[in-house]
């Protein structure tokens, strides 16, 4: 069921994690024993499912603002039997407000706002939590932007670029950047004191 999800979402052009940041994902939220899950952008849900599988007692809280999305993903969500693992809310990122405490918060939606996402939900991570950041690449563009011929694009892959320096000088937290797993990961912790 899942490979048919996968293979409906390309098939149609939706942008899902690939299989290898997937992998390392999962390997990140296993390895820590991550039980509490934020993720910015549902789409159908393909990545969420996955990461629900892992463990019955991991609960994800999701965002999707398109409402054709949001449908999908409540389908496959319950075809899955994950609806008890797995909260979608329909609506902007923006919007979405709570008190809770995430061990991971994966952050793969409108890649302009990565720098407003991390300022919202920066206070929901648990101490040893790790912020988790796909697309950070861009398909390889960040390394080329003055070839990007859109205007648009460039902007966007100047944003990307700006994210990560942006990130990389702020003494409140700890980077790793994996360039070549999936399309560019990178993860935030917060800097111990
Ligand atoms: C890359 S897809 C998510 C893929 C999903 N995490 C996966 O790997 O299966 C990004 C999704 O974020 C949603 N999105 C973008 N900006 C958003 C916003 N401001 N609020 C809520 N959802 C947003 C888009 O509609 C899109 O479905």
């Amino acid at each position: 069921m899942i490979e048919i999800i996968k293979e409906k979402a390309l098939q149609e052009g939706v942008p899902i994690i690939k299989d290898d940041g997937l992998a390392f994902l999962l390997e990140t939220i296993k390895k820590n024993d991550f039980k509490q899950i934020l993720e910015l952008g549902t789409a159908v849900g393909y990545s969420a499912i996955n990461i629900a599988r892992l463990n019955k007692n991991i609960h994800i809280d999701t965002i999707e603002k398109n409402i054709d999305m949001y449908n999908q993903a409540i389908t496959n969500i319950k075809k899955e039997s994950l609806d008890k693992q797995i909260s979608v809310f329909n609506m902007p990122i923006e919007d979405f407000k709570t008190d809770k405490i995430y061990d991971l918060i994966f952050v793969d939606a409108a890649k302009a706002q990565y720098g407003k996402y991390l300022e919202m939900f920066i206070d929901n991570l648990a101490e040893d939590g790790l912020m988790f950041f796909d697309n950070m690449v861009f398909h390889g563009l960040i390394n080329d932007v003055e070839h990007i011929e859109s205007r648009n694009l460039r902007n966007l892959v100047k944003k990307i670029n700006k994210f990560r320096e942006m990130v990389r000088n702020d003494k409140r937290f700890d980077i790793m950047l994996f360039d070549n797993i999936g399309d560019g990961i990178l993860i935030l912790s917060r800097r111990k004191k």
